[in-house]
């Protein structure tokens, strides 16, 4: 096996005496599409934040290709090649598609700071050939010159990947992308990420338990903050403990 693209050891996360996440031992291969399930509350989007580094660990440590990365501040994991989509919020409504691509691409080009000079600015190559290539591989390009702002909630949540792409990820962490979407919505974003998985290693937190088992190589389940469980998407289907952890107080995803 090589080594993982992703390690992490005893990593926690208190909140005062809660422990939203702990003792998460875990790694993933280059090139591997993770699904991360659990019911609500398991933990999940915490786990995402201590690996985007949104939130600091309070025990354990993080690797990226052997590298350990525990303390390093969220924008210089995305520099190394670790890129977390958030929701909405990391949006400008009022620009264009491509123009957000084109931002996220030069925050990973040339540093944040140069954000306001390029906002005034017109062309840049490389930027733009990073932005576009961002905007194909989410089957945007229709949308370029479309404010943010004015798009429906499926092509939002998928701009939201494409800003996540243009910072040229290995490892791109996905918080539930298809939620909310019609069910043409989520095979176009089902199809979507399987491209994805040809470039870089993808982790995906989704509920949507039809997708899930379609699309994962394997999958790691979390639940009271722990790993209750990983293996194969049959391996997980099968596992009465992870039925049980399901039934026991979720609705949404059973097995
Ligand atoms: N900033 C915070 N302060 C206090 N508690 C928090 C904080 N963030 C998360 N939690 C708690 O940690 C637990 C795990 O939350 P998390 O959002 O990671 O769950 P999740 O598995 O992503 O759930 P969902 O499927 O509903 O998105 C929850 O009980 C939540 O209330
Ligand atoms: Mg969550």
């Amino acid at each position: 096996m090589d080594e993982p693209i992703l390690r992490t050891t005893g990593l926690g996360k208190r909140f005062g005496a809660f422990a939203a996440n702990s003792a998460i031992d875990f790694s993933v291969q280059p090139g591997e599409l993770r699904a991360v399930i659990g019911p609500n509350g398991a933990g999940k989007t915490t786990f995402f934040n201590l690996l985007s580094g949104f939130t600091e660990a309070t025990e354990g440590d993080i690797f990226f290709k052997g590298d350990r990365i525990t303390r390093l501040a969220g924008p210089r994991r995305v520099a190394r090649g670790i890129a977390k989509a958030f929701q909405t919020a990391n949006v400008y409504p009022d620009e264009t598609v491509l123009q957000n691509c084109r931002l996220a691409a030069l925050a990973h080009t040339q540093g944040l700071f140069s954000l306001e000079l390029f906002r005034r600015s017109t062309r840049l190559a490389p930027v733009d050939r990073i932005a576009e290539e961002a905007l194909e591989l989410t089957d945007l390009q229709a949308f370029a010159d479309t404010r943010a702002g004015d798009l429906s909630h499926g092509d939002k949540k998928r701009l939201d990947i494409a800003i996540a792409i243009a910072t040229k990820p290995q490892i791109l962490l996905l918080d539930e992308p298809v939620a909310g979407m019609s069910i043409e919505e989520v095979h176009k974003t089902d199809r979507l990420i399987r491209g994805l998985t040809k470039r870089m290693t993808v982790l995906l937190i989704e509920h949507d338990m039809t997708m899930i088992m379609g699309i994962s190589d394997s999958i790691t389940v979390l639940h009271q903050g722990k790993i209750l469980a990983e293996g194969t998407p049959a391996e997980i289907r099968a596992n009465t403990t992870v039925q049980e952890a399901y039934l026991g107080g979720h609705t949404e995803g059973t097995l």
